[in-house]
């Protein structure tokens, strides 16, 4: 599917075929699709946790306000947003030097740079938040793109209770759930979707204030 065609067709599921399964396979090329999402300094702040088994689905769905798809979809995807991403600075360095980044001399530069990356996060929580929740988002909207170009429907939700899930699929205190998404195969679902804001409500020129006037 072409790429405006995808973004113009996906929708937030909220109905799924019970009896049609994800594959591993599938599931492979959606995250390889995924992880190629763009993250702040390419330290991938999350981390991605499929509940498909019944059990665990029940726990979760109980923890995501009781909604349905949860249970329904072929799997919920935990979206886990990742506060010690920073232990991958020094790899991350690396790499950036092997790769030419940081200049010709840029081996020279791994140990300051990913002292400086790492103390970024340690020394302001705030700021690894941000960027966890940030970076997962992006790479939960890459998803969503992804999961629609391959035949699959998704929903994003925010509607849980953040300990329930910790609890449900064991996160360690160093992951918070940024969202939920469901995901599957479209069964009978046939709500409209909701108006857009006009653009000239979102969108400013130059600064706060100046509508952009859209050009039919
Ligand atoms: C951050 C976020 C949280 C959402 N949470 C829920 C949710 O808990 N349950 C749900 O059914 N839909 C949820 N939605 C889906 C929105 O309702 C939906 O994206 C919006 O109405 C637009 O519909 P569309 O995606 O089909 O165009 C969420 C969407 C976003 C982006």
């Amino acid at each position: 599917m072409e790429t405006k065609e995808v973004l113009r067709s996906r929708r937030s599921v909220k109905v799924y075929d019970p009896n049609r399964k994800v594959t591993d396979e599938q599931l492979t090329e959606l995250f390889e699709l995924t992880t190629l999402a763009p993250s702040a300094w390419n330290f991938q702040h999350y981390k991605f946790i499929v509940v498909r088994d019944p059990d665990q689905k029940k726990k979760l769905r109980k923890a995501a306000m009781g909604q349905e798809k949860v249970e329904q979809a072929s799997a919920t995807i935990v979206v886990c947003g990742d506060l010690a991403a920073y232990r991958r600075a020094r790899r991350v360095a690396e790499e950036f030097a092997d790769k030419g980044f940081y200049g010709p001399d840029g081996d020279s530069k791994v140990e300051e740079q990913a002292r400086m990356m790492r103390d970024t996060y340690v020394n302001d929580p705030q700021k690894a938040r941000d960027e966890a929740l940030r970076s997962s988002s992006l790479a939960a909207m890459s998803l969503m793109v992804a999961a629609k170009d391959m035949g699959l429907a998704t929903c994003p939700m925010i509607g849980f209770s953040p300990e329930a899930v910790r609890e449900a699929v064991d996160l360690p205190e160093e992951l918070f759930p940024a969202m939920l998404i469901s995901l599957g195969y479209e069964g009978d679902f046939n709500l409209d979707r909701c108006a857009r804001l006009p653009l000239s409500e979102v969108v400013d020129i130059d600064r706060y204030g100046e509508s952009f006037q859209p050009q039919s």
